[in-house]
């Protein structure tokens, strides 16, 4: 069949739905939440919805643990309110995709309770199970690592093998504890998948964004790491050897719905991605989220934070939108429920307006299918919390045990507080009002205190709002030269200046992106001097040879 690949001039927007909205009082986001907000969502001028996992979970790592793929977690409502979500969002013209997280399952999953507790039951072999190596005595000593099955880290806690005396073997987590890999190259694991993905769509969403789901055929034997010197096993279970044909599997179901996969994919490349998302018979996702990009201030294998480097940031623009051309499609994000917010970041908070702007417009007027976050629109920013017992986000607990045995326990915080997941976790501000009108209870999260300056009531009905411009820039993206042109890079060794060009059936767009307070000294180049030459976005009045403050401008040629 031919699809239809009508996601490409698409726009997003993502809910981590805990932190959205909510609507019963309980101080939890819920879909009730959701659905009073969907016409708020639609006024963005987005075509569509990705839900962070909305399905029963006991939470060790807010809803990537799931413990029943077919409900709704009843913190957040039930599959009748779930069903007027979907359909409003439909009527709203907007479509649906969840998340699909089969990498692993919690631990308190059905499957895993019977797989722990017997090793003849046919849920055992769900999951990934591994004898320890013993002594002479024959004894596995669970508690020391050395005895465990191989040397692969989790990339949340520690070691990733977890003992289990009822059955006197291990089980692979490359996340928590609570969230055991499941086994693939078991085909009763497929089969499951694909009943998972066939309920929903039945149900009428989308598509999926699968989770990690790069990592979900790990290299036989699963060998020892000796080359990575942290986040020991990535190089063997990412990118696996029966990915391809896995995803083929999971692919046919999504064609017989025409849905939309997508797929998130830490440590890819252009060249590494092609042969899964590059258009044709063989393709596994339209799709990847890839890490390169947010990589400008950090390492995401050993969680090293660095000082944000523009040039490391350009280049992974850069390197998809040229290496994908003509052969596959990008997905475009600054921001989701995984890393601290940008402006914080690659912005500048003293500048939180004009730098919010000049990032929105730098992502979103290049080739692809974009996303915004929730919270993005309106410029939230990074939290600051007195103690680690204040944050919730499983990973930086880890992350700052690492950093305390490195640097000490000072440095340690303030790493934990520069990195922390939590950031972009923190309630949605919608009003100046109590609790940021985000619950009339008492929120499960602290609120971020600049919620009376930063909230969605202020921005609304003001022209010059961050949200404005995101509706504005939103809108732009309808334009041809944005969904269909090429991509050239222009400046592409300054330090503080990312300048690229669109061009489509000889029409031209311009961006221009200041990223530093300091001005900066700037003459458009050859080509767009002329009088046929005009400024369709901005955030400054007028045009000045020297750019001011993260100044972003947009110029259109005919
Ligand atoms: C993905 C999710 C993240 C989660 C992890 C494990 O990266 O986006 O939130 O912790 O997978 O499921
Ligand atoms: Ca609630």
């Amino acid at each position: 069949m031919k699809r239809k690949q009508w996601y490409k001039d698409m726009t997003f927007y993502q809910i981590w739905p805990r932190s959205f909205k909510d609507g019963n009082g309980d101080g939890i986001g819920d879909l009730w939440g959701i659905y009073e907000k969907l016409d708020y969502i639609r006024s963005l001028g987005v075509d569509g919805i990705w839900f962070s996992p909305l399905y029963p979970s006991p939470n060790a790592d807010y809803g990537y643990d799931i413990a029943d793929y077919y409900n709704i977690n009843s913190e957040y409502g039930d599959m009748d309110i779930f069903q007027k979500v979907l359909d409003r969002a439909h009527e709203l013209g907007m479509k649906v995709i969840m998340d699909l997280v089969v990498n692993h399952t919690s631990d308190e999953h059905p499957w895993f309770l019977a797989a722990k507790k017997d090793k003849n039951s046919p849920y055992h072999d769900y999951y990934i199970w591994r004898e320890g190596k013993r002594d002479k005595d024959g004894m596995s000593h669970p508690e020391d690592a050395k005895k465990n099955p191989n040397n692969w880290d989790s990339l949340f806690e520690g070691k990733a093998w977890e003992y289990v005396e009822e059955v006197d073997e291990y089980y692979l987590h490359i996340f928590a504890k609570k969230q055991p890999d499941l086994n693939h190259d078991n085909p009763a694991v497929r089969e499951e998948v694909k009943k998972i993905m066939r309920f929903w769509l039945e149900k009428g969403v989308d598509g999926f964004r699968e989770d990690v789901i790069t990592f979900i055929s790990k290299e036989e034997g699963l060998p020892n790491d000796y080359v990575m010197p942290a986040a020991k096993g990535l190089g063997y279970y990412s990118n696996g050897p029966h990915l391809h044909e896995y995803l083929q599997e999971y692919r046919r179901v999504a064609e017989e719905y025409d849905c939309f996969l997508l797929g998130e994919a830490p440590q890819m490349t252009p060249k590494k991605a092609l042969p899964f998302i590059g258009e044709g018979k063989e393709q596994d996702l339209d799709m990847m989220f890839h890490f390169q990009h947010m990589e400008a201030d950090c390492l995401m294998t050993d969680y090293l934070q660095l000082p944000f480097n523009l040039r490391k940031m350009k280049r992974a623009f850069s390197s998809w939108q040229n290496d994908l051309e003509g052969k596959g499609w990008n997905a475009l994000y600054i921001e989701n429920h995984d890393h601290p917010r940008i402006i914080s970041r690659y912005g500048d908070e003293q500048y939180r307006v004009e730098s919010g702007k000049m990032l929105a417009a730098m992502y979103l007027l290049q080739k692809g299918t974009a996303f915004v976050y929730q919270g993005q629109e309106i410029g939230m920013t990074n939290i600051s919390l007195p103690t680690l017992e204040d944050y919730k986000d499983i990973q930086v607990k880890q992350n700052y045990n690492t950093w305390k045995g490195l640097f000490g326990e000072k440095k340690a915080m303030k790493l934990a507080r520069k990195s922390c997941r939590d950031s972009a976790r923190t309630p949605v501000q919608w009003s100046a009002g109590e609790h940021a009108g985000f619950t009339t209870g008492t929120p499960w999260f602290v609120i971020n205190e600049n919620y009376p300056q930063v909230n969605v009531e202020s921005q609304l009905d003001d022209e010059d709002s961050l949200l404005s411009f995101y509706r504005k820039v939103i809108a732009y993206r309808k334009n041809p030269v944005i969904r269909y042109g090429t991509y050239w890079e222009l400046e592409k060794n300054h330090r503080n200046l990312y300048v690229y060009e669109r061009s489509y059936k000889g029409k031209k767009v311009l961006v221009v992106c200041s990223f530093t307070k300091k001005p900066v000294c700037y003459a458009l180049p050859e080509g767009w001097q002329s009088p046929n030459v005009s400024k369709v976005l901005g955030n400054y009045e007028g045009r000045e040879d020297v750019l001011r403050p993260y100044e972003v401008a947009v110029y259109e040629k005919a």
